[in-house]
């Protein structure tokens, strides 16, 4: 039997904290042999004007494949086609609680929805605060579902220095929960790790 492409769909959202899902992908593409999808929401590329001054193509030349968000035919939206895994980083209120009732309206609800459904591992990087009734019962219903919720809450046990060092805080428990080996971030009572 053929091995499961290292694939990674890489989903971002309307919500602030596009600075993490930058991380992340400026850090997948330096592991060998992985293919990063993208896709992003209309929300997450306004977000991304008005909170970085970016604009989408910026972030788009990271990946390996740019999905957009309306192409609901995509490869990313089929069971069959095969990843490790999905994280929506960052995830909005709304996107998390279309997928928490299974609404798959566009491409990156679709492939979460499609992530659910083959029992892969789908993280969900919420950013909001406070959380209001209806966020926090469609984060447990996503839970529930399947997905693993990590919310844009860096530790500060080891001791953050920078901003730099709060976003690969969040990117190493992204690498970790999908399994892929990156020395990102330093870990509670291990050795300090040298990035490549
Ligand atoms: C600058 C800006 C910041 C936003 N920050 C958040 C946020 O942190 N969390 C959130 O859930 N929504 C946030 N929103 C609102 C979402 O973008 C909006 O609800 C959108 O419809 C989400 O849709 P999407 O999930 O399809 O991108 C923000 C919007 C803007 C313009």
């Amino acid at each position: 039997m053929s091995k499961t492409p290292r694939r990674v769909v890489v989903g971002l959202s309307g919500a602030s904290g596009m600075a993490y899902g930058i991380d992340l992908l400026q850090t997948l593409r330096r592991i060998e042999g992985l293919e990063i999808h993208l896709v992003m929401t209309q929300g997450a590329k306004r977000v991304l004007v008005e909170e970085m001054g970016k604009h989408p193509e910026e972030v788009e030349l990271l990946a390996d494949a740019v999905h957009r968000a309306q192409d609901i035919g995509a490869s990313i939206a089929s069971g069959s086609f095969r990843t490790l895994g999905m994280v929506i980083v960052p995830c909005s209120a709304t996107s998390v609680s279309k997928i928490a009732y299974g609404i798959a309206d566009n491409l990156l609800t679709r492939a979460a929805y499609v992530h659910l459904k083959e029992r892969r591992p789908l993280i969900l990087v919420p950013r909001e605060a406070p959380l209001p009734i209806p966020t926090l019962e469609a984060l447990l219903k996503a839970a529930q579902a399947g997905a693993t919720i990590l919310p844009a809450a860096p530790g500060f046990y080891t001791r953050p220095q920078s901003i730099e060092d709060l976003l690969a805080f969040m990117t190493q428990r992204v690498l970790d929960l999908l399994g892929l080996e990156y020395p990102r971030a330093p870990r509670w009572k291990e050795p300090e790790v040298v990035e490549e």
